[in-house]
């Protein structure tokens, strides 16, 4: 199966999408290699019994519906609670008129918040095993390992993981710590490209549409230890992850993005009006009325003093 899925791999590489046949109708955030390798993946599961596609992130379709217009016969399920992209609320209605257009009947669309979903994943799946698992939803560094770490009960044991986005540093470093920690997971693929498209010029962005957009990892089980391990790159002095900590506990830790955002401004009259802007803000938050010390807050206040599992006599 390995073998098969290098070449699959490769096939996408070469020649990008299996099928256009969905290109007209379905639009989003991936480009059409990983589609390609996604449908080509799928492909050599969709013949089995009990085996399923999965992934989270649905967004308006494109790789949810490309796999299931391409796999028919294969049971696809997506994970969305539409937190992001979607201002007007439409990405649901979108996805089943897409559905519709396509006569796509083998798509569910679970709307939950992914770690939801995973945790009771039986209740939409059954017994089916996870053959193939897009890891497309929220990107920061734990939602990137939880939805590694809480799939795993689920998986096929030839099943195949493929994390779009792993162009950004923190998502490269939970594939790693994934994959250091289950060695039965191996690292086949990886391919990156110089910034995010939105950062890109526009042959460059044309580049990643046709391509793999912001970087992949694909991650095969290999439970018979075909392949040497390989990591992503990642950097040694893990400075970003450990402030984490110093963030969490602060105080205005809810205001980090606003803080960092401020910072950014390069212009000293917009970077002013944002300040006083944000402080006026967090002066007038229920933050600043609360009872919160500066810093190493715990927020353990109403924990128990100590408490033993429910089994123990
Ligand atoms: C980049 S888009 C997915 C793109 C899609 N795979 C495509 O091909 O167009 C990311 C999606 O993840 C979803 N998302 C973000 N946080 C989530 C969460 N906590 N649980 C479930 N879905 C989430 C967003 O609503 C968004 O639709």
């Amino acid at each position: 199966m390995i073998n098969k899925v290098i070449d699959a791999i490769k096939a996408a590489e070469a020649e990008g999408l299996l099928s256009a046949d969905a290109d007209g109708i379905l639009t989003g955030f991936s480009g059409k290699k990983l589609v390609g390798a996604l449908q080509r993946i799928a492909s050599l599961f969709a013949e089995q019994a009990g085996v399923c596609y999965l992934e989270v992130g649905v967004f308006q379709g494109l790789t949810l519906l490309s796999v299931a217009s391409a796999c028919r016969s294969l049971p696809s399920y997506g994970i969305d609670n539409f937190a992001f992209f979607d201002p007007e609320g439409k990405n649901l209605a979108i996805i089943k008129d897409r559905m519709a257009q396509l006569n796509v009947q083998n798509a569910v669309l679970i709307n939950k918040d992914y770690e939801d979903a995973l945790e009771t994943l039986s209740t939409e799946i059954g017994d089916r095993k996870v053959a193939l698992y897009l890891v497309d939803g929220p990107h920061d560094y734990r939602s990137q390992l939880m939805c590694l770490e809480l799939v795993i009960p689920y998986l096929h044991q030839q099943a195949v993981i493929v994390v779009d986005d792993s162009n950004y540093r923190h998502v490269r470093q939970a594939n790693r710590d994934f994959l250091v920690t289950h060695p039965e997971f191996k690292l086949a693929f990886e391919a990156y490209s110089a910034c995010h498209p939105v950062n890109a010029s526009a042959v460059q962005q044309q580049e990643s549409r046709n391509g793999w957009w912001n970087g992949v990892n694909i991650i095969v089980r290999d439970l018979e230890q075909l392949l040497p391990p390989m990591y992503p790159p990642t950097e040694r002095d893990r400075k970003l992850f450990e402030n984490e900590h110093i963030v969490h506990a602060a105080a205005m830790a809810e205001y980090a993005p606003e803080a960092v955002g401020l910072l950014s401004r390069t212009d000293v009259v917009r970077f002013l009006a944002s300040a006083v802007r944000l402080y006026t803000q967090v002066r007038n938050s229920r933050l600043h009325k609360n009872a919160r010390h500066n810093n190493m807050n715990t927020y353990s206040m109403e924990l128990p003093k100590a408490r033993y599992n429910s089994l123990v006599k």
